[in-house]
């Protein structure tokens, strides 16, 4: 799946916030697994009786038959789909839009067993001779009588009793008729809806993965139970249905005295459930075809005349072109469809051959988008077409190896943007995109490995909690430190190796481990100090990272596990007692010297002792996943380098030195003052990378203190730092004019502007003011630029008053493109004024003001306003149990939720209520916000401490350095 963005770059610099600390929690298909769900335990064969009330949810259950456990019994395998669904667009004479279907599974009975367990999640099933399947054999295979068909709602399970056995290696067709309710609710089949040119619309649509597929039809919904499917789409003869094959047919019918067209798709290939995708729409399409491969981008009517496809269609073509070599191996399907949604929870999703976005990450208006908008559009696609053959062609066999599919997209998808933009650099964008978020969340005690054992992932909200920073930024930090000291070569001969291997198959991560093993025997030349299995265990089985210390002086090199807080506990035993295998690429005086194995605690490099003028840098162009330390002399020598000759060092090291130092700072390894002088340099940076960095490290100052008295000589210091930026710009952009014609410098520009009038430069308010005084005499010509729009709106919202709300609100409403809504949304979170602010939480509670998809993301940026924040605080926690109960199935990122709204918090009062709130709603759960709550604890009380020991050297510092 893709990841849900954030806020996008150029938001504010409040919400940078989201950048370099938060926990962003990706991807919100949280599970409610509130009490409501205990009321109906299966009652069958010796599960826990029904009591009529809810239980608490502490009393054990223990699991004793098959159908109490999660997975599903391996004595069947499916072999073969035909599914027939027929989504109705208007809702039923009973109000309720319903879809209704029919199923035939052929399975092969591996070990002779007398049950049937699949799974079915809220499906009415049709009853036939009072049971809720029927079952045949193939090739005269001898069926045995039914005996009982139920339902296990805990385990979503359809449970088949036999009265006899089924015969291991026959194989025998289920069948079943259903009728499900196409839901608003982003799971599963389900039902969207949007107004086109004043006119209501509704879409059917879908979302599998992980564990919704089950709710489409009866299955066996788990990634390692591939199979062919052969679908069968009914619908209005004004609509296309689309699937993940390319259709057969599509006759028109009268089916039930209703016209319909009956649609038919090519069987797909052998795969997972969570990776199909039913569509029916009045879409249409930009297409092209390479070779043989049919390629469309399907939108509503409207965005495609105005060619708002255009860009994805370009980008796509490079892309696949890109990864056919990359993978050496072809695309494995006929077409590829990507389609914008309206209703979409993920940010993507790589449904095989029939890929699903949300409308901003595929849409581009080359009008109105900005180039942050089209860097999104270009790596969700980079992402998402990754998995067509890392994810789609070889599955992972269980969700505990999340972590490497989606770490592997993430980390490739900028290998492909690569490929398509080339003039972007956006290579160098991974360290500050997955790498510093990832240290962020990895480096506290709560944190987790990025393997799990089988065994700890069986529920569905297990499953979703696998969808984390760890999972996607993590991973794909590791595998670019992977492919790094393999060599890229190496790296792509095993990876292809593996591919080819497993195509159409399951696996687990040894299996990519032993591909590029063979790889590396295979290179002459090419020695790693242990196997690939024994460095990347060190990486994937222990949680966090170490920080290697380099003491110049003596020539030591030393690793320590890299915890935040000194003082947290790391309750989480490892086998390797947290001693990584840490490939060092280090510089002697800007000459790039031999690669350093660090493989125990500490050592002697001889050639890592220097004096003099002379300085070593480690971790050049950021290739390792850990945090690097010099004793004082080399850190007052690279920072003195920095203040006279700063493009000696490259820009991604320059950017992390920053963070470096800052974070280790945080952890007390080094003094606040000595992260704080890593700053002062910026005056003559002009790169968009350390910039972007420094930002980042800096907010966490400004997130602990722009409530304080320290604010004031901050922002003074941050003016004087920013204002020769702003300049710069100004004088780049012919008194802001043009546009820079470097990708990265339109980001910086964004960044000086956001900047400069966060911190109180008198023009840059000026400069916006103006702007939006011009667009609100005329809304029809806005005479602001798309990539400066998100920082403009904002800030003259919130420099404005009642006014500039109601017409930000007024274009908001009258916005016809999905990014221009989003920034305008973000922006009327920006106000100052509290009862505004107020109003606006209430409006995310009623979805004709902000769809449901976008609720959880108001509140957000409202509690990323300083302001915004307390409100919000006693927003949720007064509503809590409403907004869990109301959007707990799926709508609502809870992780980010908690994590984002208790970013601020470093007092110990702020603690105190932290902890009444977990207690207070115990009862009603907080679903996959668990973790986060707990990780949201240690934060605060971190925060507390570090507050404490800092703020009055802080206080210091910035007023000296101020003037
Ligand atoms: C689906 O189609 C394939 C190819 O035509 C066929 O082999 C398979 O038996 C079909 N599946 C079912 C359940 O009929
Ligand atoms: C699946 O559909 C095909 C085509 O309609 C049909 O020939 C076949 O018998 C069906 N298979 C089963 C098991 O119903
Ligand atoms: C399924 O059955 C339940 C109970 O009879 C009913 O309330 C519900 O509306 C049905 N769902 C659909 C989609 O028909
Ligand atoms: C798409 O590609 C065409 C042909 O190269 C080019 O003219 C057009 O400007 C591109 N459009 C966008 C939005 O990138
Ligand atoms: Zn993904």
């Amino acid at each position: 799946m893709g990841k849900v963005y954030y806020v996008s770059k150029n938001v504010g610099l409040a919400i940078l916030a989201l950048a370099a600390t938060a926990l962003i929690t990706i991807v919100a298909l949280s599970i409610a697994y509130n009490s409501e769900k205990t009321k109906n335990l299966s009652n069958h064969g010796g599960g826990v009786a029904d009591t009529g009330t809810p239980l608490p949810p502490t009393t054990p259950f223990i699991p004793k038959d098959p159908w109490d456990h999660y997975r599903l019994p391996t004595s069947l395998t499916p072999v073969s789909y035909n599914i027939t669904l027929w989504p109705r667009l208007e809702p039923g004479a009973d109000g309720v839009y319903a879809f209704t279907g029919r199923s035939a599974v052929v399975f092969r009975c591996a070990m002779a067993t007398d049950l049937i367990i699949l799974h079915c999640n809220k499906l009415n099933l049709t009853s036939v001779r009072g049971h809720l399947a029927e079952l045949s054999g193939l090739d005269g295979a001898a069926v045995p009588d039914i005996q009982r068909t139920w339902l296990v709602e805990r385990t979503e399970f359809l449970v088949v009793q036999l009265r006899g056995r089924l015969t291991a290696g026959a194989s025998y067709i289920l069948q079943t008729e259903f009728r499900g309710e196409l839901a608003d609710d982003l799971e599963g089949f389900y039902r969207s809806e949007y107004t086109e040119n004043g006119v209501k619309k509704v879409i059917a649509t879908s979302q599998m993965q992980a564990t919704y597929a089950r709710k489409a039809f009866p299955c066996f919904d788990e990634p390692a139970m591939k199979a062919v499917f052969n679908v069968t789409i009914i619908h209005s003869r004004d609509t296309t249905a689309l699937s993940n094959g390319q259709q057969i047919y599509s006759r028109d019918s009268v089916i039930e005295k209703t016209p319909v067209r009956v649609t038919a798709f090519e069987p797909t290939k052998r795969m997972s459930t969570y990776l199909l995708a039913f569509i029916v729409t009045d879409f249409s399409y930009n297409q092209f075809n390479q070779s043989d491969l049919l390629v469309r981008i399907w939108a509503q009517r409207e965005a495609i005349e105005r060619g708002h496809g255009v860009y994805a269609l370009n980008v796509t073509e490079p892309i696949l072109r890109f990864y056919q070599k990359y993978y050496n191996s072809p695309y494995p399907l006929s077409k590829l469809d990507q389609i914008a949604l309206p209703d979409f929870n993920a940010g993507a999703m790589e449904n095989w051959g029939l890929v699903t976005y949300r409308e901003t990450a595929l849409l581009f208006d080359p009008q109105l988008s900005s180039t942050g908008n089209k860097e999104r559009i270009s790596t969700t696609i980079s992402h998402e077409l990754a998995h067509m053959w890392f994810g789609n062609l070889v599955t992972l066999r269980w969700w505990n190896d999340l972590w490497l599919n989606e770490g592997f997209a993430s980390y490739v998808e900028y290998l492909g943007v690569d490929y398509a933009e080339p003039s972007w650099n956006v290579k160098d964008h991974i360290v500050l995109y997955e790498m510093q978020r990832a240290f962020a969340v990895d480096a506290l005690a709560s944190s987790h490995p990025l393997s799990r054992g089988e065994e700890e992932v069986n529920t569905p909200a297990e499953i979703t909690e696998m969808f984390n920073t760890i999972s996607y930024n993590k991973g794909a930090a590791v595998l670019r430190m992977l492919s790094k000291f393999l060599t890229e070569g190496v790296f792509v001969v095993g990876l292809s190796s593996y591919l080819n291997t497993f195509a159409f198959n399951n696996t687990d991560h040894s299996d990519l481990w032993n591909h590029l093993q063979q790889a590396v025997d295979k290179t002459p030349g090419l020695e790693i100090p242990h196997s690939v299995k024994d460095i990347m265990s060190r990486w994937t089985l222990q949680m966090g990272f170490p920080v290697v210390t380099i003491d110049t002086r003596t020539g030591n090199i030393n690793q320590t596990h890299f915890l935040l807080d000194p003082d947290s506990v790391v309750g989480r035993l490892s086998q390797f007692n947290y001693i990584w295998y840490v490939p060092v690429k280090w510089m002697k005086n800007g000459v790039e010297q031999e690669q350093y194995w660090l493989l125990q605690k500490s050592a002697s490099v001889d050639q890592m002792r220097v004096s003099g003028e002379d300085w070593v840098l480690a971790n050049t162009n950021v290739s390792g996943y850990f945090r690097v330390n010099y004793d004082q002399d080399n850190w007052d020598r690279l920072i003195n380098l920095l203040s006279t000759d700063h493009q000696t060092l490259p820009a991604i090291n320059r950017a992390q030195i920053i963070d470096d130092a800052f974070n280790l700072a945080r952890a007390k390894i080094i003094s606040t003052k000595l992260a704080l002088r890593t700053t002062k340099y910026l005056s003559k940076e002009r790169d968009y990378i350390p910039w972007e960095s420094a930002l980042g490290s800096l907010n966490y100052f400004i997130l602990m203190f722009d409530r304080t008295e320290v604010f004031g000589p901050l922002q003074a210091y941050l003016r004087k730092q920013v204002r020769p930026l702003f300049e710069h710009f100004r004088t780049l952009t012919a008194n802001w004019t043009i546009v820079p014609a470097n990708h990265n410098d339109q980001y910086n520009q964004i960044n000086a502007i956001d900047m400069a009038c966060s911190v109180g430069v008198k023009e840059c308010g000026e400069l916006i003011k103006g702007w939006y005084r011009r667009w609100m005499e005329k809304p029809s010509h806005n005479p602001i630029h798309p990539n400066l729009k998100s920082t403009v709106y904002c800030k003259a919202v919130a420099l404005g008053g009642v006014e500039e709300w109601d017409f930000t609100w007024q274009m908001f409403r009258n916005a016809t493109l999905a990014s221009e809504a989003t920034r305008l949304r973000s922006a009327l979170a920006c106000t100052k004024i509290p009862w505004l602010l107020n109003r606006y939480l209430e409006y995310t509670l009623d979805p004709t003001k902000i769809r449901k998809q976008d609720a959880s993301s108001t509140i957000q940026y409202i509690y990323s306003n300083v302001v915004g924040m307390p409100l919000a605080w006693n927003f949720v926690r007064e509503r809590w149990s409403y907004i869990f109960n109301q959007y707990g199935k799926g709508m609502f990122s809870f992780a980010g939720l908690i994590s984002g709204i208790t970013k601020r918090f470093s007092t110990k009062f702020e603690l105190q209520e932290l902890e009444k709130f977990k207690e207070d709603n115990l009862r009603v759960g907080f679903g996959s916000a668990t973790m986060a709550l707990k990780q949201a604890i240690e934060k605060t009380t971190a925060n507390i401490k570090w507050v404490t020991d800092n703020k009055a050297e802080v206080l210091q510092w910035f007023t000296e350095e101020a003037t």
